[in-house]
């Protein structure tokens, strides 16, 4: 949690004294806490003993020249990497709710792009009153997450739900909010294929491709980059294996089938691997020698296909399952043809006729899907991969 820094705007309320307990809890952890105290909570605990917790100087007025010329309130709330309202009155509530800003707390609600935590804390009329319920869909709508309100004996001497939280019950959510971030993927088990597949034609011979495996490990990386668990299949490749990476190596399109049939379950499935249509149909035992007769002529049989077999329905079949289509012409009616008939939900297709794509550092892909087309502008393999890893990751949400 070291490193992290929390931006804690304390409102008005009875309630407010347990944010000095939240913010000791915060630093202990290691966490910077950025202060900000509103008016009304002002009457409860003083700026002086939230700045002395804090270890940082709190700040409550929106106009304050001091605290503008050190940092504005649209940097204040840049500047954290979660925003946490506690205790989060009903007041506070509404207006983040309807975008109303009037003093340096709602105005930094709305100037914040990070994510918001709050804590409610008021009397429990309040808060089944339907304006505040109304308040908190539409925070929830917004993705605020909410922490209680607890039930019990209230200081206005009614009892039901309106209790803040309790301040070690807020900071699990603070260091599960904060450990969460930039991991959608976690918990998530994705599995990848990559490499080009080696077929034997006898000990020495094999059929294969140019495919370096350069974008499938990319994906691997970037997947396990946001969190997932990763399952890379493999077929031989010059590449490190990337860091968080479960790598199985396999060399025959067959071998890569039963690798990827024993790694599921899974969530999603992306298909990188240039595997191999064909194989010979004979693996010869000894090396073919060269003889009066001439060249020997080679049968192929047809490899499975395992993009088609993972997405093929039925119990074990990924909830997402994405193909790539190498196609050297015609490549959006080539790959909308591919993603019908392999029963994936999504094909990246790219041109393997640019001489740069296979083997090369760049890659410029259209993302298919029943609904439509989307180009994707010319970038590094690498930058290509992180944004198909946020797609599966706001896919699988
Ligand atoms: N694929 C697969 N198993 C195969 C062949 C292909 O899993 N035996 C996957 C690839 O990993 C890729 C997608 O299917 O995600 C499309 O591969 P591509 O080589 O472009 O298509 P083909 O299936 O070979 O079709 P075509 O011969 O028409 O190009």
């Amino acid at each position: 949690m070291s490193g992290k820094r929390v931006l804690l705007i304390v409102g008005g309320g009875i309630a407010a004294y347990k944010a000095l307990e939240l913010t000791r809890l915060l630093r202990k952890a290691g966490i910077a806490v950025s202060p900000v105290l509103t008016a009304a909570g002002a009457q409860f605990v003083t700026p002086l003993s939230l700045s002395a917790l804090a270890e940082d100087q709190t700040r409550t007025d929106l106009f304050s020249l001091d605290d503008e010329a050190e940092m504005g309130h649209i940097e204040l709330s840049r500047a954290a990497d979660l925003v946490v309202v506690a205790p989060a009155t009903a007041d506070l509530m509404a207006k983040a709710a309807h975008g109303l800003a009037d003093d340096l707390a709602s105005t930094t609600l709305l100037a914040t792009d990070k994510p918001v935590l709050m804590a409610p804390a008021m009397n429990v009329r309040m808060w089944l009153h339907p304006a505040t319920q109304r308040s908190l869909r539409l925070l929830q709508g917004d993705g605020v997450t909410i922490v209680g309100p607890d039930e019990g004996p209230m200081a206005c001497g009614e009892f039901g739900p309106g209790r803040l939280a309790e301040p070690e019950q807020i900071f699990e959510a603070v260091a599960a909010a904060l450990a969460g971030q930039g991991r959608p993927l976690a918990g998530r088990h994705v599995l990848v294929t990559a490499g080009p597949t080696l077929e034997p034609l006898d000990p020495v011979r094999v059929l294969t491709n140019r495919s370096s495996g350069k974008q499938g490990y990319a994906i691997a990386a970037a997947l396990a980059e946001l969190g997932a668990r990763v399952t890379l299949v493999t077929g031989p490749t010059a590449l490190a294996t990337p860091a968080g990476v479960d790598r199985h190596n396999v060399e025959t399109a067959v071998q890569m089938l039963s690798a990827c049939q024993a790694a599921l379950p899974a969530d999603a499935a992306v298909c990188v691997a240039a595997v191999s249509d064909w194989r010979p149909d004979t693996v010869f035992g000894v090396k073919l020698k060269k003889g009066p007769e001439g060249p020997p002529s080679v049968r192929l049989v047809e490899n499975p296909d395992i993009l088609a077999t993972l997405s093929a329905r039925g119990l074990t079949r990924p909830r997402l399952v994405v193909g790539f289509a190498a196609e050297t012409s015609d490549l959006e009616g080539n790959a909308k043809a591919k993603l019908a008939r392999k029963g994936c939900d999504w094909i990246i297709a790219n041109d393997v006729s640019e001489s740069e794509v296979m083997g090369g550092d760049n890659n410029e892909v259209l993302v298919i899907e029943a609904g439509g087309v989307e180009r994707w502008p010319r970038a590094a393999k690498a930058e290509v991969a992180r944004r198909l890893a946020a797609r599966v990751a706001s896919a699988l949400a």
